[in-house]
Parts: structure tokens; sequence; C-alpha cells
């Protein structure tokens, strides 16, 4: 399958529900124009109600639009190539309660005909990078909490290594270091050079991973953009400067103002909330959280923290 183009491209996708007699009931989406590119990382917002869920229904197979085309890794979506290519982390996950963590594992990767061989090495893998230890993995899943829900049902979205990865609010549920772990592993998925469609409405963890995302609002796209652009304040420019006295801060002050600047203000950054816990929360168990570190573990909560600062 080609590398490169679109992931998914929608032309005048709509989805109308009907009832029972096949009247028209919900026009959920409407003319959607969507293209979402090959390796990036792209956001599905809108309130409730607003189409999400369908959007991804759709590009399933699970629904059929009832006007308009969808192609999904340059196929039709009922391709049976492109179905292998997908992982889906729906809404709710529904598994088998009676099965426990490794076994969910092997059990999918059995449907998707995955090898032992290759399963005996990627089902470890998984559930190392997911964060559930030697322990949680051995038990039933009807004993999992939330959060050890989201991260099985994450790895077995990921089973197939797939091209295209749909994550239905994917921290539901998670605690504020299970929602920074499940983002740095998104971020790692784009590394390896992969395709993910998210829908939240945890604006703060959209806004921290996805590169582009549109806003539904009835069905209809309001939106469309890059994360950076869409939230820039054109207006208004941003000096950061590390080390200068009260003196200083003082006399660049007065200098932007005699260039005519009004408005001027000096303040620091601050942090966010989610860096400060995951800080605090670190420092108290010597880093030791879960084995789901990912990619975040180069780096220090202080240089996550500045990377992300905010005045
Ligand atoms: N099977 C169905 N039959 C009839 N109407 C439906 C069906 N599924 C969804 N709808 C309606 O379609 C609209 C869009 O629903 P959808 O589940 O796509 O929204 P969503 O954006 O995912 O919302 P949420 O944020 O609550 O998950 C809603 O009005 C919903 O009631
Ligand atoms: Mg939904």
């Amino acid at each position: 399958m080609a590398a490169n183009g679109e992931a998914v491209k929608t032309e005048h996708l709509t989805k109308v529900y009907r009832d029972f007699w096949g009247r028209d009931k919900v026009r959920a989406l409407d003319d959607l124009n969507l293209t979402i590119h090959r390796g990036e990382v792209f956001g599905l917002l809108g309130p409730n109600g607003s189409g999400k869920s369908t959007t991804i229904k759709l590009l399933l197979n699970l629904i059929f639009p009832t006007r308009g085309s969808i192609k999904v890794l340059g196929r039709d979506p009922d391709d049976g190539e492109v179905k292998q290519r997908i992982g889906f982390l729906p809404e709710e996950s529904y598994l088998y309660r009676f099965l426990n963590g490794e076994e969910t594992l092997y059990y999918y990767g059995k449907l998707f005909k995955i090898d032992r061989r290759t399963l005996q090495r990627r089902v470890p893998e998984l559930l190392d990078i997911v964060g559930l230890d030697a322990k949680a993995r051995k038990r039933k899943l009807r004993e999992y909490s939330k959060g050890m829900a989201r991260r099985i049902g994450l790895a077995q979205a990921l089973i197939n290594n797939p091209d295209l990865i749909l994550l239905d609010e994917p921290t539901t549920g998670l605690d504020p270091i299970g929602t920074r772990e499940m983002k740095d592993l998104i971020l790692s998925l784009k590394q390896q050079g992969k395709t993910v469609l998210l829908c939240s409405h945890l604006l703060a963890d959209v806004q921290d991973v996805c590169d582009r995302i549109t806003i539904l609002f009835r069905g209809k796209m309001q939106t469309l953009g890059q994360v950076s652009e869409l939230l820039q304040v054109r207006d208004i420019a941003q000096i950061q400067a590390k080390g200068l006295n009260e003196q200083q801060l003082e006399e660049v002050r007065q200098f932007v103002q005699r260039l005519g600047a009004t408005q001027t203000q000096i303040t620091h950054p601050t942090t966010t909330l989610e860096d400060l816990f995951v800080r605090v929360v670190r420092q108290n168990t010597g880093q030791d959280i879960g084995a789901g570190t990912v990619a975040y573990a180069g780096a220090s909560a202080e240089e996550t923290a500045s990377g992300k600062s905010k005045s």
C-alpha cells in the first residue's frame, strides 16, 4: 500500500439516521469534506452529538454514508486490506471481561491472523508500552480500573501494527500521569510515521498532541487548520528572556513603549497544572509510575514544563 498521500479523504460525506419507518431522523453529518494527511495527528472536536463518532464509524465501514464518498489509505473503507491496516479504540471498550490482559491481546492477535511467534514478541511489548505491569496483565478485565481498561483497549487497537489509528476519547478515565503517557504514546506513534485521528472533549490534550484540528457542530465542519495557527494571537508579540533583573526588565518595557507598543505587559511564564502534577507525583515515587514511560522517559519534568510554558 502506498506510503504517501492521504490517510483519509471524504467528499460531501453525509449521514442521515432514519427512523423505523425510513423517515429522516437525524442529520448526523452534513457535507463533510475532510482530508487527513499521512503521518499527522488530527483532532476531531465538537460538542456532544456533533458527529465525531459517526465519522469514525463511517471510516471503519461500520455504517454507510447517505451521500458522498470516503477513501481510507487510498481505498474504499470496505476493502479487506484497509481493515487490516486500521487500529480502533472505541469510546467504550467492549472487551471480554473473563480474559486477562495478556489473553485479550492474544485473542485479538489471532483474529488478525498474526502468527504465534510474532505475538509472543508483540504482546509483552505492547503491554509495556501501555504501562500494564506483570501483575495487571494476569488479572481478569472485569477487575480492571477505568484507566487500566483504557490502556488494554489501546494495546488491542495497536495489535495489528496499524498505519491509521482511530482513537475515540482516548484519555477518558485516565489520571494525569496516564493522560501524559497516552499523549506521549500518541506522539511516539506519529514519530513512527503513523496517522492518528483523535476525538476528544479534553481540549488541552488535543492542543498538546494534534497537528491539525477541525471543529464540528451539528454535523458541519466549522473550522479547520493547524493548532498553532488557529491559536495564535497575531496582533500581540511575546518576548521571552532569562537572566534579567527587575531594573533591566523595566528598561525593556520602556524601550518597547517608546517604539509605540500599547498594552505592554511583563509577566513570568507559568507551567501547566498537568506538568506540576506529574512533577510532584514523580518526585514522590522516584519516577517509578507504571511502565508506560515511552517517549517521555528522556525529558525531565522541568524540560517538559518549559517547553509548554505559557505567559
Ligand atoms: N444509531 C443512531 N440512530 C439515530 N441517531 C443516531 C445514531 N447514532 C448517532 N445518532 C445521532 O447522530 C448525532 C451525532 O452523533 P455522534 O455519536 O456522531 O456524536 P458525537 O460527536 O460522537 O457525540 P459525543 O461527544 O456525545 O460522543 C446525534 O444527534 C446522535 O443522537
Ligand atoms: Mg462520540
